[in-house]
């Protein structure tokens, strides 16, 4: 084994290790989640005893630090005596001290804009390639959170479609005007939004607590005169004002404003400050709305001074330079961050017809969403070798090679079995697709079992690679399909991987039936890997910590060989293979 590097664990905080130990007793294993308590822990803790690193061999759980068969520290705590194992590379990404990104919600990791920096590059994408394409839909959540809008276009025009949008990526957030609100002249409006009137650039529902932080308008019909809309970011007029006029970004930031509404129904207030900041003094939330501010009750110099501050910003936000004017036309959906860009319309004409719909959401949805969809995204190589080598014949099986991979990934479902082996059996032969990532090693000693010595033939990634092997020479598929699968998975899914060709040579020693089960070409490459194991060999590959894992794959390996039988494309294995993608 290579000498690991030594790792410094008595520099780390001894809380905060302890309080990650992944163990099973400290961390549920399916969930991740924490099963003790801060304060059971025992006074004075420190780490007694550092052992390693050496390759750990725990039952690690499926969120925080998981351990089996990784590069570990082990740590037996004083003066409990309880024993944490920590993988090195996550004792690497978690070190203290290192960058804060915070939580996206800051002006941090958002682009600032003004009207001309936008210019022929609008977040924009047709509802039905943003259905479609899991590509542009990240693109365009992406925008939400770093532009702070997207415009979709092609929405059909059917009442309620606004709410098909925003589930699209995250919950409605029904209100007092309804899940669902009408933005048209209503003869008794409670709201100048339902008037003809201008309405001059606000953050919506401000009198909320929680404010609604996304905001969707949808238009349905628009053939009035005027009713333009316009979008301001106010994040950039906020670290603008912070340039120019510290004093009142102060005040601003420092004074809670009352904001007020009521109708016969409903009377709601919040008092916040028109600019939010973080703990690091980032801008978080701007709320601004001239409509519904309510009386201040401060000390008169205060008031002089808020009024002062809240004057300027008035005047900055309405600067035309930072105002992205923009038509809707029906079918289009506007999707915009309600803590940070404020909205306006144009009067328009009485008499013309106006008919937007609109609703609330959450960015913290949508920010989930997101993460999802790019754990997905980092499967697309994978997809990609389904879809291109993997439709190439099998070795002489009457199967391709995607059909023969999904079949065992099937097959294992089938059985029951948890996630991490029905992706190893679905993932078992992609060494197959990809013999240059084997670099000629494979005489290397290894600790599987599977010794056979020669190196694959030179092959392009994506390229079936199998030929090789039935040529004579073992391609040592299962190791360089481990390998690549490190990539994204632990132990758990690559090392049934690694196996699945000394369990063939395994199961052939101990079940005395189980040769004649292997098909011709299977049984030819058998000679290629080495032949059935010694009894001894046997014995050590039954002793290795995945052996019983690597034998369920191999038993579905070789029942994945059917001709015609109706198979589950790769995609359907899609939300399991991301519940398990390395953190
Ligand atoms: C609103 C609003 C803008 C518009 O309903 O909150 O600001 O274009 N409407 O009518
Ligand atoms: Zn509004
Ligand atoms: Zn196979």
């Amino acid at each position: 084994m290579p000498a690991l590097p030594s790792f410094p664990i008595d520099d780390l905080p001894a809380m905060w290790l302890r309080d990650n130990c992944p163990c099973p007793d400290c961390r549920d294993p399916r969930s991740g989640q924490k099963l003790f308590q801060i304060s059971s822990l025992p006074a004075g803790l420190r780490p007694g005893t550092v052992t390693g690193p050496v390759i750990g061999a725990v039952n690690g759980p499926v969120a925080g630090p998981s351990s089996d068969g990784e590069p570990s520290v082990e740590v037996v705590w004083y003066p409990d005596g309880h024993r944490s194992v920590y993988p090195l590379s996550w004792l690497a990404a978690n070190r203290p001290g290192g960058v804060d990104r915070g939580d996206r919600r800051t002006e941090d990791g958002k682009e600032l804009w003004t009207a001309a920096d936008l210019a022929g590059r609008l977040p924009r994408a047709s509802w039905p390639a943003y259905l479609d394409e899991p590509g542009v839909r990240a693109r365009m959540l992406e925008s939400v959170l770093r532009l702070g809008f997207m415009l979709l276009h092609d929405v059909p025009g059917s009442e309620g479609q606004v709410l098909a949008v925003a589930e699209s990526f995250g919950h409605v957030r029904e209100t007092n005007y309804g899940r669902l609100f009408d933005v048209r002249v209503e003869p008794a409006a409670n709201n100048l939004a339902f008037t003809s009137a201008r309405i001059t650039p606000h953050t919506d529902n401000p009198y909320r607590d929680p404010v609604p932080t996304i905001q969707l308008l949808h238009c349905l019909v628009n053939e009035a005169a005027g009713g333009e809309s316009g979008l301001v970011d106010g994040f950039a007029a906020a670290s603008l004002l912070r340039a120019t006029d510290p004093a009142a970004f102060g005040t601003l930031t420092r004074t809670p404003v009352p904001f007020v509404f009521r109708d016969a129904g409903t009377e709601l207030r919040a008092d916040r400050p028109l600019i939010d900041t973080d703990p690091l003094g980032r801008i978080r939330e701007v709320r601004f709305n001239n409509r519904s501010i309510g009386t201040l009750r401060l000390p008169a110099a205060e008031l002089d001074a808020f009024y002062a501050a809240y004057r300027t910003f008035a005047e900055l936000l309405l600067r035309p330079e930072l105002r992205l004017d923009l038509r809707l036309s029906p079918g289009d959906c506007l999707v915009f961050d309600n803590t940070r860009l404020l909205h306006a319309r144009t009067a328009f004409a009485q008499d013309g017809s106006r008919h937007l719909q609109g609703c609330y959401a959450d960015l913290d949805g949508l920010a989930s969403r997101l993460t999802v969809l790019r754990r997905a995204d980092s499967l697309e190589p994978l997809a990609a070798l389904f879809a291109g080598a993997g439709a190439a014949e099998y070795l002489g099986e009457p199967v391709s090679m995607a059909e023969h991979m999904c079949q065992a990934g099937a097959r294992a479902e089938a059985a029951g079995a948890p996630p991490h082996l029905v992706a190893a059996a679905l993932l078992h032969d992609v060494g197959h697709f990809n013999e240059s990532a084997d670099s000629g090693d494979a005489g290397e000693s290894d600790r599987s079992g599977d010794t056979a010595e020669g190196a694959g033939g030179a092959g392009a990634t994506g390229t079936v690679s199998g030929h090789a092997l039935m040529a004579g020479t073992d391609n040592r598929h299962s190791h360089t399909g481990a390998d690549l699968l490190g990539r994204w998975f632990g132990p758990r899914v690559t090392e049934p991987v690694r196996l699945h060709v000394a369990a063939k040579r395994y199961l052939c020693a101990v079940d005395p039936g189980y040769h004649e089960r292997l098909s011709e070409a299977s049984k030819h490459t058998l000679r290629v890997q080495g032949g059935v194991m010694t009894a001894r060999e046997a014995a050590e590959f039954a002793a290795l910590p995945g052996a019983a894992d690597a034998v369920a794959v191999r038993r579905w390996d070789e029942e994945a060989k059917e001709p015609g039988a109706v198979t589950p494309p790769f995609e359907h294995f899609l939300p399991l293979l991301t519940g398990l993608l390395r953190g």
